[in-house]
């Protein structure tokens, strides 16, 4: 059935025509305008009321000068509140269970901040048959009352907390504990807000408040970050011959009351047994943290081949795990300290592949804490990627991989107010002017802190590897055909499963941002200039079903100009059982639509019947005071238990170690840091107490 959709819907056809096909569509599909009396039928209809109050997201389009929404940057929105949310247009499914969270980053300020950066902002909505509540808080953690409390004092200088790109540090105080980038369910209660800058924290899904930390810094977790050669980092173009001053940048904050610990934003949990795996590296090493209600353990990861402390050298967004090994990436995403500290428009290409390193789980259960264990590399030279997905089973003991390439792209740019659009995009066509000067001064300066489109297609590749020999048996990939819908891949989802970790299912969704010039830097553009491969037109966001058997996007539905969905959640439908069918659900997404800066509602909840994408939403729902911050993955939970009474935790003055003299380093004349510090701990205290 879902092949006879797609060759009605001719998504093939689709891949070379770009805008003009969104507009192919018939417009229920193309543009979403059903109305809830306009004839969208289900035989699970309820009643929730229409929203009287149109939100203003049809503006013309001459008044947008580009064709990402305004609605990415813009927010209004308060910090907590909760609501009913109401029907826009379509039926209401009244079948809809469990809860659904989002998260996001609510900036401290736009100078030199990413969309990536800032306090973690969390929604929630509850489903049942006659309503989606909806519920949103920031995360508070002691860092956070040390930055109200130095802004609230003035200062603004290098000792006190300030956006250098995707982190907020303070040579003071350390860095911004955010938890901001990716919410994981655990199996028996709670829920992981994952970080690349921070330790994972587990909140209560009912309060959305940190109902424990992980382990204690100063004994369970080592500080720093990648090296960092320190000379071409401050000059760039000095010879090779003059270099070597190998740093980790990272040490610097060692001392400070939240030093920097380089992680991950996507622990991998095991659905089974409740172990979280998380790792954790600087230049000298990389460890993995294995977290589980016996306590903590950590394990340093020994190369197989060199027999040294396996190194990752970029970053390690993500891990995964099968039912007998566990999986780092080092993968397309470097922390460009020049570019953080010195140069915001310095820019290092990423590299164009990603290494796995591979560590067998019963070598993590039987080594001793702090011990050491066996690894393997293997690289996938394909392309880049910032996450992979892994089957949980493994088959005749092998690894099996599912990586949504990133070709062409660099998820570490962001757009700055200096930047120019890449002059080649003007060949692109458009139904909007090509955008002159920089982008600061003009009326695309709405798309600063925004990330970069890539300059080619993208692709998902599928690898099947032997882990004991360290190399790839099964290589495939999708078709070319195919790489304008799969352009810029920056969330899936797949269907829920309480039994396995991993897509050990057929379908997954991603939301694909598609190409616009608006998103493309001359900067970014000249970086990678060899690999690019322009679209003829602009290309639509987009949400797509990609079928791994068949290796093909199995169903889409094209945006138009001016929306685009965030990170697709699969929500199954109540009573259908665990993973009983991975296209038996609803695909809800958050689509950040125009409303410009009228400081209304503009963002809306789109839901998909997840077997048929093309035919459009069934419902939009919306809340009047809803226009979020731009938002990073989401997931779905069945229930809201909070974490065991018997599960190990740890508060925030034994995790960052309060009672520890370590940062009197500084005069108080100059910054009373323990006086800030005590004042913040008492503010946090008294928030908690409220909030239990
Ligand atoms: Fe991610």
């Amino acid at each position: 059935m879902t092949v006879t959709r797609r060759e009605a819907f001719s998504v093939s056809a689709l891949a070379g025509v770009g805008i003009a096909a969104a507009r192919a569509l018939p417009a229920t599909a193309a543009t979403g305008k059903t109305t809830a009396a306009g004839g969208l039928t289900s035989p699970h209809a309820s009643t929730l009321s229409t929203n009287e109050r149109r939100p203003q997201e049809d503006l013309p389009v001459s008044v947008r000068p580009a064709s990402t929404p305004f609605s990415v940057t813009n927010e209004s929105l308060p910090f907590d509140f909760s609501g009913e949310m109401q029907v826009k247009e379509g039926v209401f499914p009244a079948d809809m269970t469990g809860h659904l969270f989002l998260v996001g980053a609510a900036p401290r300020g736009r100078k030199n901040a990413s969309i990536f950066t800032g306090d973690a902002r969390i929604t929630r909505i509850d489903f049942s048959p006659t309503r989606a509540s909806l519920t949103t808080r920031r995360l508070r953690t002691p860092c956070s009352f040390v930055d109200d409390i130095l802004s609230e004092r003035g200062r603004n200088g290098f000792l006190a907390f300030q956006n250098y790109g995707f982190a907020r540090m303070s040579f003071a105080f350390g860095t911004r504990y955010f938890g901001n980038t990716a919410p994981v369910p655990l199996p028996g209660g709670g829920l992981l807000l994952g970080y690349d800058g921070c330790t994972p924290m587990v909140i209560d899904p009912l309060t959305l408040d940190v109902d424990t930390y992980m382990g204690r810094l100063g004994t369970d977790w080592k500080t720093g970050w990648p090296r960092v050669d320190a000379l071409a980092m401050l000059f760039p173009e000095l010879p090779e011959f003059f270099r070597g001053l190998n740093i980790d940048a990272g040490q610097l904050l060692k001392f400070a009351p939240f030093p920097l610990i380089t992680t991950t934003a996507h622990p991998a949990v095991d659905m089974q047994s409740g172990e979280v795996f998380v790792p954790n590296f600087n230049a000298d090493d990389t460890r993995i943290v294995r977290w589980s209600r016996s306590g903590l353990k950590s394990v340093r990861l020994i190369d197989q081949e060199t027999r040294m402390p396996a190194l990752i050298k970029f970053s390690c967004h993500q891990v995964c795990l099968s039912r007998n090994h566990v999986v780092l990436a080092d993968c397309a995403f470097v922390t460009e300290q020049r570019q953080m500290m010195i140069d915001s428009s310095y820019i290092e290409n990423q590299p164009d592949y990603v290494d796995l390193h591979i560590v067998r789980r019963d070598a993590v259960e039987s080594a001793s804490d702090g011990g050491d264990v066996p690894s393997i590399r293997v690289r996938i030279t394909a392309a880049e990627a910032v996450h992979f997905l892994m089957d949980y089973e493994e088959k005749d003991g092998l690894l099996s991989f599912t990586i949504p390439h990133t070709a062409g792209s660099d998820a570490s740019e962001r757009i700055l107010p200096s930047d120019r659009i890449a002059k080649e995009t003007s060949r692109v066509a458009s139904a909007y002017p090509f955008p002159q000067g920089r982008i600061g001064d003009g009326p695309l300066s709405y798309m600063q802190g925004y990330f970069t489109s890539s300059v080619c297609g993208g692709f998902v590749g599928r690898y099947v590897v032997d882990p004991h020999a360290g190399k790839i048996v099964e290589e495939r990939r999708s078709s070319p055909e195919d790489a304008k819908l799969l352009w810029t891949l920056p969330f899936v989802t797949f269907a829920h499963s309480e039994k396995t970790t991993g897509p050990s299912v057929r379908h997954l969704f991603f939301n694909q941002t598609g190409f616009a010039r608006e998103a493309l830097p001359q900067r970014v553009y000249d970086a990678y200039e060899k690999r690019a491969r322009l679209p003829d037109a602009e290309i639509p966001a987009s949400l797509v079903r990609f079928d791994t058997h068949l290796m093909r996007v199995t169903d889409a539905y094209l945006f138009a100009p001016g929306e685009q969905a965030g990170s697709p959640t699969f929500v199954p439908r109540a009573g259908h059982g665990d993973n009983s069918g991975d296209l038996d659900g609803y695909i809800v997404a958050l689509v950040f639509t125009d409303g410009g800066t009228s400081g209304k509602a503009n963002d809306s909840f789109w839901i998909f019947d997840a077997a048929d994408l093309k035919k459009g939403p069934i419902c939009k729902l919306v809340h009047a005071a809803f226009n979020t911050v731009y938002t990073m993955h989401s997931a779905w939970a069945p229930d809201l238990k909070p974490l065991p009474a018997d599960a190990p935790r740890v508060s925030a003055e034994e995790h960052f170690g309060l009672d520890n003299q370590r940062y009197d380093w500084i005069p108080p004349i100059i910054l009373p840091v323990r006086e800030i510090l005590e004042e913040a701990y008492a503010r946090f205290n008294e928030f908690r107490s409220r909030s239990v």
